[in-house]
Formats: C-alpha cells, sequence, structure tokens
C-alpha cells in the first residue's frame, strides 16, 4: 500500500500524532523500509498497538489479532514481517508454512503468553476430562497445540457458543474469560494469566475519568478486569474500538488499552477528543522502524515452529478462522 510513495509525502498523514521534527528522523528508515519490501517481495503486517511511524508509515496490513490471522492467509509475498509480539509471528508462520516470517525482535513477547505451557494444559485436561479447552490466539504455538481451539478478544464468545458444548475451559486470560462469562450461559473455567498492561486499569480509574472529562466514553478492551469492563460504556477488541470511533464519532473518547491505540485511530478522526490515559506495552515497543529494517536487510529473526506442533497449532488456529 506504501510502496509507491516517498517518507517525506507520507508525512501528511501522521502529521497530526508525530512533530515534523520527530518525523524527519524516521525518513531515512522509512524510505529503506519501502524500498527493501518492493527489493525482497515483502509485506509487513502490524498490529493495532505498533507506533504511528510503523503503522501509517510502513504497513501493508493492520488490525487487531484477528484481523492479522485472517489477513495472513491471503497474504501474496515471499517474505512477512511481523510487526506485533511472537505470538502473532507465529500465528502467521502456523498460516504462511511456506513463506519467510519475521519478527524484528525475538524479545517482543507477552505475559500471557508466558503464563501457560503445554504441560499446564495437560493437567487441565486431567482435572476437567472431556471439556474442550479454548486457547486465546496470546499462547505459543507449543500452547495453541495442545488446545481444542483457539479464540481472540474479536470472537471469543461466538468460538465458546460454537461449541455447543455446557462448560469449556478458557486459557490464559482470566478477565477475558470472566468478562466472556457474563455474556453467555456456557460455563468458563479460567486460567490466571493476566495481560500486565490492561491489569492496571480500575475502576476507580474510570470513575475519575468520567468525573473528569464530562460525556467522555470510555472504550475498554476485554483483557480489563472485569469491574473496568463494567465501569466502561462498550467492551471490545482494538478492532471493535475503532471501528467504535468511526462510526459514532463521540465527541471525547478514552480508550482503556496500549497507549499507540489512541494515535492510531486520532490520525483517522480529528474532530474526535481522545483522553489518554494508557498504559504501554514493552513487548509490542520492543518493535522499531530500525528493527524492521534491519529484519528486511539481514533477513532476521525467522520464526520457526516445530513441524508436529505447527500441524496440531494450525488446526486449533483455522478451527477458529472457520467460526
Ligand atoms: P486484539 O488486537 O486482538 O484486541 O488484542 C490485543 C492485545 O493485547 C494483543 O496483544
Ligand atoms: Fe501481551 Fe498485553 Fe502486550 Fe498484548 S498488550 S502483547 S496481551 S502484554
Amino acid at each position: 500500500m506504501n510502496t509507491a510513495v516517498s517518507a517525506a509525502s507520507l508525512y501528511n498523514r501522521v502529521s497530526r500524532v508525530i512533530p515534523k521534527a520527530e518525523w524527519m528522523s524516521f525518513e531515512e528508515d522509512v524510505e529503506a523500509i519501502l524500498e527493501l519490501k518492493r527489493k525482497r517481495n515483502a509485506v509487513i503486517l502490524a498490529h493495532n498497538y505498533q507506533t504511528p511511524e510503523i503503522f501509517h508509515g510502513v504497513a501493508d496490513i493492520v488490525g487487531d489479532s484477528l484481523a492479522l490471522a485472517r489477513k495472513a492467509v491471503d497474504v501474496d509475498a515471499d517474505v512477512i514481517v511481523l510487526a506485533g509480539v511472537h505470538f502473532m509471528a507465529e500465528t502467521a508462520k502456523l498460516l504462511n508454512p511456506t513463506k519467510t516470517v519475521l519478527i524484528p525482535d525475538t524479545e517482543a513477547g507477552c505475559s500471557l503468553a508466558d503464563s501457560i505451557t503445554p504441560e499446564d494444559v495437560a493437567l487441565l485436561r486431567k482435572a476437567y476430562p472431556g471439556v474442550p479447552v479454548i486457547t486465546y490466539v496470546n499462547t505459543s504455538a507449543a500452547v495453541k497445540a495442545a488446545s481444542d481451539i483457539c479464540c481472540t478478544s474479536g470472537n471469543a464468545k461466538q468460538v465458546v457458543e460454537a461449541l455447543g458444548v455446557p462448560r469449556v475451559l478458557m486459557i490464559p486470560d482470566e478477565y477475558l474469560a470472566r468478562n466472556v462469562a457474563k455474556e453467555t450461559n456456557v460455563e468458563i473455567i479460567a486460567w490466571h494469566g493476566h495481560c500486565e498492561v490492561h491489569e492496571l486499569f480500575s475502576a476507580e480509574d474510570v470513575r475519575q475519568l468520567r468525573e473528569n472529562h464530562p460525556g467522555v466514553t470510555v472504550l475498554a478492551h476485554p483483557e480489563c478486569p472485569p469491574d473496568v469492563v463494567a465501569e466502561a460504556d462498550l467492551a471490545g477488541s482494538t478492532a471493535v474500538m475503532s471501528d467504535y470511533v468511526g462510526e459514532k464519532k463521540p465527541a471525547r473518547v478514552v480508550l482503556l488499552t496500549e497507549c499507540s491505540m489512541s494515535d492510531n485511530v486520532a490520525v483517522h478522526h480529528p474532530d474526535v477528543e481522545f483522553i489518554r490515559p494508557c498504559n504501554l506495552c514493552p513487548h509490542m515497543k520492543r518493535i522499531t522502524l530500525r528493527n524492521i529494517r534491519t529484519a528486511l536487510e539481514e533477513n532476521q529473526h525467522e520464526v520457526v515452529v516445530d513441524a508436529n506442533v505447527a500441524v496440531a497449532a494450525r488446526r486449533a488456529v483455522e478451527r477458529m478462522l472457520a467460526v
């Protein structure tokens, strides 16, 4: 999408959220990345939490975890660079086994993915025989492989209900599981993983926001604690939040999620006032223009998934995509 434009002309897109002087420090890397994408027939998939110079400057496909997984299936390129965290790159590799998938920093992890192992899933299956395991995509390929089906924050309720059973295990995000449980009659057994970014929001934060910014619309990610979601006007994935702002155009809005999200959405909505208490995801912030450029120059770091793990993990992801 950005291959026919120059870095200087791209500045118009982001001028509301990036000062000119800062953009000028990005221009050399943006130009280099645009050229490398052409040379290597590469595409960049960027999550909504990537900084605006990546999201609006060099990405070809952007979105929430579900959109990135869906769009990864149709990618027509030799190389995919995943501007996001490791589990997203693994999902892209699962769905594109013959393509080269690169993650610019292998340390870009996730507190949810780190909270559970395949051995934990085996223990859960022993404790709850016959109960299907629904695994949030924020997990390693090995944990996905040990599961029946995946879900994202954008489709968790549909996946729970699509199984047609009275009880499910939903791992590893306790808050996502408890938030979904409020919306369905299916009994949900949760694990104790938390997102280190979203768990920091409190219900008191929301009450203060409403007091300090009368009329503000509060949108919360379902990885937030249930009492935060209860105080919000709407809970939804990053794509749901972005779509809500586009459709309803609230005069004032706060997105209780990662900090770059507001910048990326604000680019498209100059009339909306964004109130910005937010939390940074240290993992997402490991991805920079410079390491995206290096990834393409040096072909690093290639994501490899063990062949046996890949077959079972792909099945769980594809089952989700079919819902
Ligand atoms: P979504 O983009 O699917 O809402 O996920 C948010 C998230 O925390 C990803 O790490
Ligand atoms: Fe993981 Fe939370 Fe960061 Fe998303 S925001 S990558 S869930 S730690």
